[in-house]
């Protein structure tokens, strides 16, 4: 649990505070003195410190002026307590780093909320201040020194590097410098790898309306004019360090939530993939005289439609419908697929319905429409004389008439239980009979190419379903 020390001179303020906070379950310590409070630091560490600004012996300022001068303890996380809200504390307050303002007396809920914040306020942000001057150098870091880290450069080029060697958060730009100018600067900033969005701030002593609108042109987040208010300066650097962290936490958020998208897609397109496969896998189970037949018509197609000129996305989704092509002899009879002699008339028809079978059972599938066209139409003829529609030419799908080449070609090509696969030369003889009667010319031509460069006739399927 956090431990927290509470500094306050008035022993019922000091008291209650204390009560609220440790119902809390914080772990809190008091001090009633600022000689005390610095005594109490320096002998163990604390997580936040909350200082009463009007203490009799020296005030909370004084104290945590103190505090910032002694390097072992002013890091330490200071909330001030007051009663008033005295102009020139505040403006001390905020160039001492103080985090927050309690208002006395306080809610508990207030005290509760404005610790807890405190408690969770970030690291120190870095800032880079870059001018050529160095007493404007040592004015900027001592005004921003307290509540940041502040590293300096004197010229554009050691800007460059000091970004290079560490990104800061912020950017302090002033806009004269000789050599490369604020705004070359900034281009080149934005230029770096990663500091697209870098925030960048131009101090300048010109505050002309033109010089304004060249800096947010150039892609500057902010101006100050030069000589600036202290607390003003101050303020509107912690709102832009604010804006970026918010920005910062955005962006990291879309970039979670994309990746998490990514990967159920992902994990939707393999279980896809799967199903699909699995169905496959139950076709060629049940017709044993053709083990491995969708998977290499699949192949195949794939590779017809890759030579055809296809992009990938869409040869791996011919793949898909390939593989589903004979998806409908799922709804025919075992013993008329299997049977090796010759088919009646009526048992012909059964399997013809096949394509229709099939193209009913994948139209369901409504994610993918395009998952039917092969099972519908991949015994269409391209002279029309195919079935189940007799349609013809152009007018059979593409994906179709790629899937029918693919189809006899392995029907030919592969073993059956009644004879071996026949021999390549005869397969090519009926590829090109095929040309413009049975088959898509063009398409046929493509896998004539595929047979003659296939020299060992590789592609074929054996009985033991390769
Ligand atoms: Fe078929």
């Amino acid at each position: 649990m956090a431990k927290i020390l509470i500094v306050d001179d008035d022993e019922m303020n000091l008291m209650v505070t204390d009560m609220v906070l440790s119902e809390m379950k914080y772990d809190v310590s008091t001090a009633s003195s600022g000689e005390d409070c610095i005594a109490m630091l320096m002998r163990e560490p604390y997580d936040l410190l909350l200082l009463d600004i009007e203490m009799q012996d020296m005030s909370g300022i004084q104290v945590l002026e103190q505090i910032r001068d002694i390097p072992k303890i002013r890091e330490i996380k200071t909330v001030f307590l007051t009663a008033s809200s005295h102009r020139a504390d505040m403006s001390d307050a905020i160039r001492l780093g103080a985090l927050d303002f309690i208002r006395k007396p306080a809610l508990p809920e207030d005290l509760i909320g404005a610790v807890r914040q405190a408690l969770q306020a970030r690291e120190k942000e870095l800032i880079l201040a870059v001018d050529d001057e160095p007493m404007n150098l040592m004015a900027t870091e001592e005004l921003f020194g307290i509540r940041y880290h502040v590293r300096t450069a004197s010229s554009g080029s050691e800007a460059l590097q000091s970004i290079q060697n560490e990104k800061p958060d912020l950017v302090l730009l002033d806009l004269h410098m000789p050599g490369m100018d604020g705004l070359e600067v900034l281009k080149e900033i934005h230029e770096m790898d990663g500091c697209e969005n870098l925030p960048v701030v131009f101090l300048t002593a010109d505050d002309d309306v033109d010089t304004e609108a060249k800096i947010f042109k150039a892609g500057a987040i902010d101006f100050i004019a030069k000589p600036f208010v202290m607390e003003v300066a101050l303020e509107r650097i912690r709102r832009l360090l604010e804006l970026k962290h918010l920005q910062d936490s955005l962006q990291d958020e879309v970039e979670r939530k994309t990746e998490a998208l990514l990967e159920s897609n992902q994990k939707i397109r393999k279980l896809s993939n799967q199903v699909i496969y699995a169905l496959a896998g139950a076709i060629d189970a049940k017709d044993s005289y053709t083990n491995g037949h969708s998977k290499r018509v699949a192949e195949y197609s794939k590779e017809l439609a890759r030579r055809l000129g296809k992009p990938e996305a869409e040869t791996n989704e011919i793949y898909n419908i390939a593989l589903l092509h004979d998806v409908g002899k799922i709804g025919i009879p075992i013993e008329i697929i299997n049977k090796p002699g010759k088919l009646t008339e009526e048992e012909y028809n059964a399997i013809k319905n096949h394509t229709i079978m099939g193209h009913n059972i994948l139209s369901t599938i409504s994610e993918m429409p395009s998952l039917s066209i092969g099972a519908h139409w991949h015994h269409e003829r391209y002279d029309g004389k195919g079935y189940p529609d007799g349609i013809a030419g152009e007018d059979i799908p593409e994906i179709a008439r790629i899937i029918c080449v693919a189809d006899c070609y392995d029907a030919m090509s592969s073993d059956r239980s009644y004879r071996k696969a026949l021999p390549q030369h005869i397969v090519r003889e009926e590829i090109e009979r095929g040309k413009g009667t049975q088959f898509d010319p063009r398409v046929a031509e493509v896998m004539l190419q595929m047979i003659d460069e296939d020299k060992d006739y590789r592609m074929r399927g054996s009985k033991d379903g390769n």
